[in-house]
C-alpha cells in the first residue's frame, strides 16, 4: 500500500527520500514521486512503476543541481485507489498556486463533494485523485500558517489519512497529520523524518514517535511539536526501535520470500522464546495482561483477521476447541462491523494481523472494544496501530516480513495461537501431563521445520508439475483445511495460477466437475484421525485422472501419488506448520519457474490500510 517519507534537516534530502522509498517498496505500489521546496514553488518529480524509475527521473531532471541542494522534501509511493497509476495521479499533489505539496495515504471519502465546491471556486483539477482535493483545500485555507491551514482543511474531511504537507514559503517545516493511516516520526542527528512505517527510518535513527489518530505535528530540523486539530498540545513519548527493524536485507537469498521461508526456524524460536514452561506444561504470555479470573470468565473466543491471518485464525479455532474446550469462531474482519456481531464482556476477541495496520482488522478491534469484549492483538509489527489500540496481546517477534506474500507471519501466528490455547487450556481442563507433551512438541517446532526446509531442492522438482496448469486444487480437512486454503492463496498470489483450497469432503459437492486428466491436486494427508477419509478423497480425484501431490507424514504411504512431500511425525495441530512451509516452498518454486516478480506480485500491497 502507499508509503510516505519526509525529511527536514541539514543533509541533502533527495538520497534520504529515495532511500526511504526503496525501503517502503515492499508495501506494494505502482507509481512514486517526490517534492522539494524551491524559492517560490515546489519542484516535483514523478514516475510510473518502480522507485528505480523515479531515481532515474531525478538523475535526468533538468533541475538536478537544485534538487540536490534541497535539505527538505516529501516523497511517496502510490498504490492506485482513485484513478489509474499515471504520473498525473502520482503524489505529491499541489494546491492552485503550486507552492504547497501534499503526500497522502488513505482515502478521502467525501472527496466528490469537496471537489465540486473547489471547482465552483475556479479550481482545475490535474488528476483523478482524492488527494489533489485535499491539497487544493489546504491551499484555500493557507494564509501563511501551514499548520492552521492543514487543521482547517482536515476538519472538512471524512475518511482516512496519513499526510505530509510542505510549502515553498516555509521550506524548513513539514506538517503531518494522521487519522486511520499510520505515521511515525523519526528523530535523527541531522534532522527529523516522517514515514508511514519504520522501515523507511531505521537507516537514520532508532528514536521514533508514533502518532495517534487526531494528531497534527509540525516537524523542523530540530523540533517536533504535536497538537490536535484545535492546537491543544499533545505529549507523545519517544520510543526506541527494535534492533531488527533494520534487518531487511535479502541475506544472500534470491528473494525476500525465500529468505523469510528459511527464517522460520529462527522466527518461531523467537515467538516461543521465554514463553514455554516445559516443566509445568504451561505457556507464559505476560503481554496478554489477563488475570486467572479474566481467563476463567471467557465463554467464547472470536478471532478476526484478513487473508493469510484469517487462515491462521482458522487453525486457531481448532486449537482452542481441541485443547482448551473453548467455543471458538473465526470472523472475517471486513464483515465484522457490518453484521451486528453478538459480542459481550465474556467474549475474548483476538485480532490477528502481521502488519498491525490492516484497516478492516483495526475497525473490528474498535467495534469489539465498543461492545465491551476483552480484545487482544496478535501482531508482528511493534508499535503498529492494532498493537497500540489493543494495548495487550502477543507479539509474534517474527522479524520484518518484506515479501508481500506472508510466510513467517502465518507460521508465527499459528505458533502464538497454540501458545494462547495452551495457556487457556491449562487454566481449564488440560492435565499437566498433556500440557507437558504439547509444550515439548512446540519446543521441537524449529527442528521439525528444518527437516522440511532440507527438502527445498526436491520440492523445486515437484513444482514442475504445477507450472502452466489451468486449475490447481488443494485439499485438506480439520486443521489442514486452512492449510489447504493458505497453500492455494500462496500459489495464486505469487505465480498467478488459478488455485483453490477446499475442504477435502466438499470437492465432490461441486468443484470435482473441474477435474480433467492431469489436473494437479495437492492433498494434505498427514497423520490425523481423518487421514484415511482424506486419502479416499484423493483416490476419487485420481480416478478422474488428477495428478496427486501428497503431503504426508514421514514413513506413511501415498499410493498412486505423482509426487510426495513429507513432514516429520507430530500431532496434527503442530503439523499444520511444517505442512504449510512445504506448500510455501512449492508456491515459491512454481512462481520462480513462471518467472514472476515474487516479492512484489502485481496488484498486491503489503499492508492493506484501506477498507
Ligand atoms: C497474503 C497476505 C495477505 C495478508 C492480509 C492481512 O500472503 O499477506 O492476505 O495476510 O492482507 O494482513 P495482516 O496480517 O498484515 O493484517
Amino acid at each position: 500500500m502507499c508509503g510516505i517519507i519526509g525529511y527536514v534537516g541539514s543533509k541533502a534530502a533527495v538520497p534520504i527520500l529515495l532511500g526511504g522509498l526503496k525501503r517502503l517498496e515492499y508495501r506494494g505500489y505502482d507509481s512514486a514521486g517526490l517534492a522539494l521546496p524551491q524559492t517560490d514553488t515546489m519542484l516535483a518529480i514523478k514516475a510510473v512503476g518502480k522507485v528505480s524509475k523515479l531515481i532515474e527521473a531525478t538523475r535526468q531532471h533538468p533541475n538536478t543541481a537544485l534538487a540536490e541542494s534541497s535539505t527538505s522534501g516529501i516523497a511517496h509511493t502510490r498504490w492506485a485507489t482513485h484513478g489509474a497509476p499515471t504520473e498525473s495521479n502520482a503524489h505529491p499533489h499541489f494546491d492552485k498556486s503550486q507552492r504547497l505539496a501534499l503526500v497522502h495515504n488513505g482515502i478521502i471519502e467525501n472527496y466528490r463533494s469537496l471537489r465540486q465546491k473547489l471547482i465552483a471556486l475556479g479550481h482545475e483539477f490535474k488528476s483523478d485523485t482524492d488527494t489533489e482535493v485535499l491539497a487544493r483545500l489546504i491551499g484555500e485555507y493557507y494564509q501563511g500558517d501551514l499548520r492552521l491551514a492543514v487543521a482547517s482543511a482536515l476538519r472538512q474531511v471524512e475518511g482516512a489519512y496519513g499526510i505530509a504537507v510542505m510549502s515553498a514559503n516555509q521550506p524548513g517545516e513539514i506538517i503531518v497529520a494522521r487519522k486511520g493511516s499510520p505515521l511515525v516520526l523519526g528523530i535523527g542527528e541531522h534532522g527529523c523524518l516522517v514515514a508511514s512505517d519504520t522501515a523507511a527510518l531505521v537507516a537514520h535513527t532508532q528514536q521514533v514517535i508514533y502518532l495517534d489518530d487526531g494528531d497534527l505535528a509540525k516537524i523542523t530540523a530540530t523540533s517536533i511539536d504535536i497538537t490536535d486539530l484545535n492546537q491543544t498540545p499533545i505529549d507523545r513519548s519517544i520510543k526506541q526501535l527494535e534492533p531488527d527493524a533494520g534487518a531487511i536485507e535479502k541475506g544472500g537469498y534470491e528473494h525476500f520470500m525465500l529468505k523469510e521461508i528459511f527464517d522460520q526456524p529462527e522466527a518461531i524460536t523467537n515467538t516461543l522464546r521465554g514463553r514455554l514452561d516445559l516443566a509445568q506444561g504451561k505457556s507464559i504470555l505476560a503481554g496478554m495482561g489477563t488475570s486467572t479470573r479474566d481467563l476463567a470468565e471467557i465463554r467464547r473466543i472470536v478471532m478476526v483477521g484478513c487473508g493469510t491471518s484469517l487462515h491462521a485464525a482458522m487453525v486457531g479455532e481448532f486449537a482452542f476447541e481441541d485443547l482448551a474446550d473453548l467455543h471458538a469462531e473465526v470472523q472475517q474482519a471486513a464483515e465484522f462491523r457490518y453484521r451486528n456481531p453478538l459480542i459481550d464482556a465474556q467474549d475474548l476477541v483476538i485480532a490477528i494481523s502481521q502488519s498491525g495496520e490492516t484497516a478492516d482488522t483495526l475497525a473490528a478491534v474498535r467495534e469489539a472494544k465498543e461492545k465491551g469484549a476483552l480484545v487482544l492483538g496478535l501482531v508482528n509489527v511493534v508499535g503498529s496501530t492494532i498493537a497500540r489500540e489493543t494495548g495487550r496481546g502477543v507479539y509474534l517477534h517474527a522479524g520484518p516480513e518484506i515479501s508481500v506474500a506472508s510466510t513467517k507471519g502465518f507460521t508465527t501466528q499459528v505458533t502464538a495461537l497454540l501458545l494462547m490455547a495452551l495457556k487457556l487450556a491449562r487454566g481449564r481442563r488440560m492435565s499437566q501431563e498433556r500440557g507437558e507433551a504439547l509444550a515439548k512438541s512446540l519446543a521441537q517446532l524449529p527442528d521439525l521445520i528444518r527437516s522440511v526446509l532440507a527438502q527445498n531442492d526436491a520440492i523445486a522438482q515437484v513444482a514442475q508439475h504445477l507450472v502452466g496448469q489451468e486449475h490447481i486444487f488443494y485439499l485438506g480437512r480439520g486443521p489442514f483445511h486452512p492449510v489447504a486454503l493458505e497453500g492455494a492463496l500462496k500459489l495464486k498470489e505469487i505465480s498467478y495460477l488459478h488455485a483453490e483450497g477446499y475442504h477435502a469432503a466438499e470437492l465432490k459437492h461441486g468443484p470435482i466437475a473441474l477435474l480433467t486428466p492431469g489436473t494437479p491436486v495437492v492433498v494434505l494427508a498427514p497423520e490425523s484421525p481423518v487421514r484415511d477419509k482424506v486419502w479416499s478423497n484423493a483416490e476419487e480425484c485420481r480416478a478422474r485422472g488428477a495428478k496427486i501431490i501428497a503431503v504426508v507424514t514421514e514413513g506413511t504411504e501415498a499410493p498412486g501419488a505423482t509426487a510426495v512431500l513429507t513432514i516429520p511425525a507430530c500431532e496434527p495441530l503442530i503439523a499444520t506448520i511444517p505442512a504449510t512451509i512445504a506448500l510455501q516452498l512449492l508456491a515459491y518454486h512454481v512462481a520462480r519457474l513462471q518467472q514472476c516478480p515474487i516479492d512484489q506480485p502485481r496488484n498486491l500491497a503489503k499492508s492493506v490500510t484501506v477498507e
